[in-house]
């Protein structure tokens, strides 16, 4: 029997936080714990995708943050405004329910997250990620992100780039 399609958006009371289980805890107590704080607070926005209305199959956080020009490989700071930052989107987490790893989900939700940072009114030159580990960069790498020449876990993606749908 095939799932039906799993709908994306932003985080409300009704889902189901507690029942997430990816293969990172710090980042299922992250949704558990902490979300609706960093919401409530404006440090964070949540977005899920739902497979049946309320079941969190996975999650992302974006925030405004800033990438140093001087961080930048050479080749893309040269190409850049000489102030010493660069405006970016983070994506602060980034976790996909077991049940649904290896699907393409998190794929889609990488997907979704750079069309919303590159439909944004508010410029921002990269969608920038702090990756938890090496297999957490080599994922972000598989889909076009660049890493800082000083900090392998630092990636970033510019957002001209993004197709916009
Ligand atoms: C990393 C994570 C989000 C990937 O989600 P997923 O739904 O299993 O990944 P997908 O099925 O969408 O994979 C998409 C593509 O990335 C590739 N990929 C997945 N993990 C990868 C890895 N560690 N290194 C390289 N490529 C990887 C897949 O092979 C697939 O390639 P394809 O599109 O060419 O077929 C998920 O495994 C997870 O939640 N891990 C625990 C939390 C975590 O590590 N978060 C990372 C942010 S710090």
């Amino acid at each position: 029997m095939s799932r039906a399609p799993l709908q994306l958006a932003p985080l409300d009371a009704a889902h189901d936080r507690a029942a997430f289980r990816s293969d990172s805890e710090p980042l299922n107590r992250y949704l558990r714990e902490q979300v609706t704080q960093d919401i409530r607070r404006r440090v964070a926005a949540c977005f899920v995708a739902l497979a049946d209305g309320e079941q969190i199959a996975g999650y992302y956080t974006l925030a405004s943050a800033s990438l140093l020009l001087a961080d930048l490989p050479a080749s893309t700071g040269k190409k850049l405004p000489r102030y010493p930052t660069v405006p970016a989107v983070r994506m602060g987490r980034l976790a996909v329910d077991r049940a649904f790893k290896g699907q393409g989900l998190g794929g889609a939700l990488l997907a979704d997250a750079l069309q919303r940072a590159a439909r944004s009114e508010i410029a921002a030159f990269a969608l920038m990620v702090d990756a938890k580990d090496e297999a957490a960069a080599a994922f972000y790498r598989h889909h076009g992100f660049i890493a800082l020449p000083d900090s392998p876990l630092t990636l970033f993606l510019p957002l001209a780039s993004v197709q916009r749908s």
